[in-house]
Formats: structure tokens, C-alpha cells, sequence
């Protein structure tokens, strides 16, 4: 297992190309499933999540292989239909897969995904929504097993007590590219996700409108040819480049970022003191000054995401005041609360929300990562740590974030990657 050691204290200083964002990625790379003939997905980060969904791929008869000009995907055997625990356990947005391979092979086994370190994450509506275009469905040895000759377009409606769900959009609007007629998703995620999916398989010959607003309607196709796109960059990643420029007091260009994809992030982090500046293709992000408290929620797109909630707070960890974050997706996702306590952080937690009353500086600390977002703001407090943080268990950091620490190397960050 790999551990970062991270002097902190560093300004950092230099320009930061986002990667292709991997919750584009990974919907996009099971639609392949739906279609005839090779594709070719450009863009696609180098990340750990992006290999096991290759691989689940792999198993379901499909040829994944990276090439110079991007991910090259074809399905060669269309028979296995069985997406093991074993493989959606390391990933739960395996899942994914459900939807296409319903849609296209008429019957689907996936095993169901437990909880993770965030929360408990069901896929209810995921289910609600298949059911409703037609799909029968049943639980076997806790596997969902799906079966449909050919699914149904139909009004369905994707709300739950949280909002909408991303992955659960993705699925049924996937599944709903073949079906006879025609489906309204009521509710559906708006994220630049969803639009970039809703792209690529309108490229692949399907007819989708309306993705990117809660009303998507999909007028069932016959078949789907295999088509070549590029990811949009990861709003995350940048998000995160943007929280290392402030931490640090420093100044980074972001090449590669959508800032109209980060509107929300973005009038935060300048109430909040940071200069946020639009540049070709990009943006330029600095401080110079102590960065002032507030309140942050988080919520489905276009307000903050819960991908960003543990970056931020690391940032506030340091402001003038106390800030209130309230977790709005996953009410149980502040695994980082302890570890920023143990690098000095003054964070009270009560029910979904966090209190951070900023400390002058935070210390270096050995302190272990425990999901991908988690991991990212444990990086960030060290960056702007008096002394040496160990960070262990970095394998969840990398299954998100492409190459994290040599994009901030060259920014002048001092971190090692060390194998314990
Ligand atoms: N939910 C339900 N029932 C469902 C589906 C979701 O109650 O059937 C709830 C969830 O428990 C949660 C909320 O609805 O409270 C939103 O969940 P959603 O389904 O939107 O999450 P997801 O699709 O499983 C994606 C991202 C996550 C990101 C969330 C929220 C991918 C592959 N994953 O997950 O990304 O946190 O949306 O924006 O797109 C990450 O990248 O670190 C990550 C966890």
C-alpha cells in the first residue's frame, strides 16, 4: 500500500491541465455496451476506478484497451450478462452497467451494492425506474436479476428523499435508448454528467432531449453505432486544484477547467476571499490573505457538490471564524472530521452538519485516508501544514484523481508517493 509524505507550507505556483472527469467517464464506458462496433472515449483520466470498470467490462465480453488516441471499447460476446460481487464491491458505480446490459442483452445480473465509507447508498430508484420501463426484477443470492425482451418507454419519476440520483439517471435514461417508444424522466440528475452521457449517445444515434434539466425525455431507437467523444474535465479535480491554490496562498492556473460547470464553487471560494479568474479555457485561481468563515450546503447540481464538502472544509479548517457545513447528499460522509482533529482542526460535529472553528495553522500528523473525497482534503491540510503529514492508504485517492501527486510536484508541492 502507497502513503504520501508531504512537507507542508510550500506556496504553490504554476499551471495544472484537469483530467477528463471520471463520473463522465464511467457511464459513458458501460453506454459501449449498448452499442455496435468500437468506440473510442478520449479524454479519460488515468484512475484506479476507470481499471476496475475495465475490467468488470472485460467479464461482460467487452474489449477495453487503451491506446494513444484515448479508450478504445468494442463488445465481442454478447452472452455474459453477470456483473459479480466481487468486482461491484470494489466499485460501486458498477452498477452502471445494469441499464445498457438490460436494455441491449434483455436480462442483467448485478450484484447489489452494499455501503460504503460515505453511507449506506441504496438503488432503489435505480430499480423503481427499470421496473417502470418494463424490466422484471428479482433478488437471488443478493444479486439483482433483471429480464425484459424489450423494455417500454414510460413516465417515471427519479426523486428520493435526497434529491435525484446521478447513477440512477444514467441507468434508466441508458436503458430507455432502446426501448419501444418513449420515456419522460421526471426528476433526473442535472449533472454535467448526465448531459455529457446524454451527448455521447446521441452521437451513438440515440434521441435524447432535455438532458441537464430535471425533465429528459429518450425517443426509443432500434440500434446504437459506435461513436468516438471526449469527456468534459472533471469539476471535482478542478474544485480541488482550486482549494490547493487557496490553502496555500498561492497561484494556479487551471487549463482544461468548465467554470460554468462550477458556478456554485466558484461564489463560494470568492466570498470566502479567494480570487477566481476566468483565462483561456480556464481559470487562474490565488490568495494572498486569510481566508474569511461561512456557511456551506451541499446539494445536487448546480449547487455545491458533496464531492467538494471535505476539500472545503479543509480550507476552512484555517479561516477567520467558524464555518457551518451541512452534508446534504450523505449526511454520514465526514469520515475526514478525526483525522483533520488530529492535524489540529477545531471541527464539532452534529448530526449532517460540522462546525469548523478556523485554528491559526494546522500541523503536520500521521493521518489515513478513507474514501477518495476524504483522502483529497487530508492532501490539503498537509499542503498547508506546519511539518510532515503521512497520509496512508492512498489507494482511495487514486482511484479518482489522476496522478494527484505529480500535478501538484510541478506546482512546487513537497510530496513523495513511498510504498509502505
Ligand atoms: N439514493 C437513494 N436511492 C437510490 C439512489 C440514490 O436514496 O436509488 C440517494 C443516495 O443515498 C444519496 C443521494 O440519493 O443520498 C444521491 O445519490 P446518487 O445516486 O446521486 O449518487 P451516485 O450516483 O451513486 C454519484 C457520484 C458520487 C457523488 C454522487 C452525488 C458517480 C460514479 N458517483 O454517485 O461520486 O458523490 O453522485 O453527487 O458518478 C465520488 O466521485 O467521490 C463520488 C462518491
Amino acid at each position: 500500500m502507497d502513503k504520501f509524505i508531504i512537507q507542508g507550507g510550500r506556496r504553490l505556483r504554476g499551471d495544472v491541465a484537469i483530467s477528463g472527469a471520471k463520473n463522465a467517464t464511467l457511464p459513458i464506458m458501460a453506454a459501449c455496451l449498448l452499442c455496435e462496433g468500437e468506440s473510442r472515449i478520449l479524454g479519460v483520466p488515468e484512475v484506479t476506478d476507470v481499471q476496475h470498470l475495465s475490467g468488470l467490462l472485460g467479464e461482460l465480453g467487452m474489449e477495453v484497451a487503451r491506446a494513444a488516441d484515448g479508450l478504445r471499447l468494442k463488445v465481442v460476446d454478447e452472452q455474459p450478462c453477470h456483473a459479480r460481487y466481487d468486482l461491484v464491491r470494489k466499485m460501486r458505480a458498477s452498477v452502471c452497467v445494469l441499464g445498457p446490459l438490460l436494455a441491449k442483452r434483455g436480462r442483467a445480473r448485478v450484484a447489489m451494492p452494499g455501503g460504503c465509507a460515505i453511507g449506506s447508498r441504496p438503488i432503489d430508484i435505480h430499480l423503481r425506474g427499470l421496473k417502470a420501463l418494463g424490466a422484471q426484477l428479482d433478488l437471488k443470492e443478493g444479486d439483482i436479476v433483471a429480464t425484459a425482451k424489450r423494455l417500454r418507454g414510460a413516465e417515471v419519476f427519479l426523486g428520493g428523499a435526497f434529491g435525484s440520483t446521478v447513477t440512477g439517471t444514467a441507468n434508466v435514461v441508458m436503458a430507455a435508448t432502446l426501448a419501444a417508444g418513449k420515456t419522460v424522466i421526471e426528476f433526473a440528475a442535472c449533472e454535467p454528467e448526465i448531459e455529457d452521457l446524454a451527448n455521447f449517445l446521441n452521437a451513438m444515434g440515440a434521441k435524447i432531449t432535455g438532458a441537464g434539466s430535471p425533465r429528459v425525455t429518450i425517443e426509443g431507437v432500434e440500434r446504437l453505432q459506435a461513436t468516438s467523444h471526449r469527456v468534459i474535465p472533471d469539476r471535482i479535480e478542478a474544485g480541488t486544484f482550486m482549494v490547493a491554490a487557496g490553502i496555500t496562498n498561492g497561484e494556479v492556473r487551471l487549463s482544461q477547467a468548465r467554470l460554468d460547470h462550477m458556478l456554485a464553487v466558484v461564489d463560494k471560494l470568492r466570498q470566502i476571499g479567494l480570487i477566481v479568474e476566468r483565462a483561456d479555457g480556464g481559470a487562474v485561481v490565488s490568495s494572498n490573505r486569510r481566508i474569511s468563515a461561512t456557511d456551506v450546503t451541499t446539494q445536487p447540481y448546480p449547487g455545491i457538490p458533496t464531492d467538494l464538502q471535505a476539500q472545503l472544509m479543509a480550507l476552512l479548517c484555517s479561516a477567520d471564524g467558524n464555518s457551518v457545513i451541512t452534508e446534504k447528499i450523505y449526511p454520514d460522509r465526514f469520515m475526514h472530521v478525526a483525522e483533520l482533529g488530529r492535524m489540529g482542526a477545531n471541527i464539532r460535529k452534529e448530526g449532517p452538519t460540522a462546525i469548523v472553528t478556523g485554528v491559526k495553522r494546522l500541523v503536520g500528523a500521521p493521518v489515513m485516508a478513507s474514501d477518495l473525497r476524504a483522502s483529497a482534503a487530508l492532501v490539503l491540510a498537509a499542503l498547508a501544514a506546519e511539518g510532515e503529514t503521512t497520509v496512508s492508504r492512498v489507494y482511495h485517492i487514486d482511484r479518482g484523481y489522476d496522478r494527484i501527486e505529480q500535478k501538484l510536484a510541478r506546482l512546487g508541492a513537497d510530496i513523495r508517493r513511498v510504498s509502505e
